[in-house]
């Protein structure tokens, strides 16, 4: 298959970033990130200087690919990381724009690899729960009913990828919160801090992300189908603080 490939190049977040026209052909089978792989595989042959992208596990669980392509944060697939992504499911599509997260809270380091360590300072805002870890509590030493333990595993599976972010004309980190916020209050160890939901909305806005004004882009885009009632249960929590 060929493809004509559209690259975002920035050599810096202070940087003029420009679109650098490739032409590629790949296997069907590559998945987006082989095929990038392949690019800077070829670049490097000729001299010149590799894209930079970010990934990890390649396997959907990490959230660290984090590409938009023809416009949308994560590919044309639902419910599916970058790095999931197969260039067979682009043949329709032969002229790829492939951009970073795009976000001021998310500043470009090079290429397409965007700092999303604004995330991590959001969940240091109040995103855990404050118990001794060491040697695993007998499993049953705590109950919990199972719609609960239900309803923040289904939230628990955010990998904070920030593609909600991406895709949002606000640029607003509101459902990775409201994930992290239904995942920890719904279980008995997490009751503890009720000011959570308050603690981590205000991190977000002083990170620079903009506010929820409910266009639900966000849970179209998710890759692991995130739902916004998960931004119902953090309004609820909010009003009774
Ligand atoms: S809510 Fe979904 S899109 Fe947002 S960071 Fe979590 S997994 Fe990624
Ligand atoms: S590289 Fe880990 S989710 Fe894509």
């Amino acid at each position: 298959m060929n493809f004509i490939l559209h690259i975002w190049r920035q050599a810096n977040s202070q940087a003029k970033g420009f679109f650098e026209k490739h032409e590629l052909e790949v296997e069907a089978e590559s998945s987006f990130l082989e095929m990038l792989d392949a690019l800077n595989e070829r670049l490097i042959s000729l001299g010149k200087e590799a894209i930079v992208f970010d990934h990890d596990c390649r396997e959907g669980i990490c959230g660290s690919c984090s590409l938009v392509i023809n416009g949308e944060p994560h590919g044309r697939h639902r419910a599916t990381t970058t790095c999931q992504q197969y260039m067979r499911d682009y043949q329709d599509q032969n002229e790829l724009w492939i951009e970073p997260w795009r976000a001021t809270a998310f500043p470009v380091i090079k290429d397409l690899m965007v700092d999303r360590s604004a995330f991590d300072r959001i969940i240091q805002a109040d995103g855990y729960i404050p118990v001794r870890t060491g040697a695993a509590p007998e499993a049953n030493t705590q109950p919990v009913a199972k719609p609960l333990a239900d309803k923040a595993f289904d939230a628990a599976t955010c990998i904070g990828c920030g593609a909600c972010v991406a895709v949002c004309p606000n640029a607003s980190a509101t459902l990775f919160i409201a994930a992290k916020v239904s995942h920890l209050s719904s279980l008995p160890q997490g009751q503890l801090d009720h000011k959570r939901p308050a603690k981590m909305l205000a991190r977000m806005e002083a990170e620079g992300f903009g506010s929820c004004s409910n266009y639900r882009e966000c849970e179209r885009i998710c890759p692991k189908q995130i739902r916004t009632d998960t931004i119902a249960t953090l309004n609820k929590l909010l009003s009774q603080r």
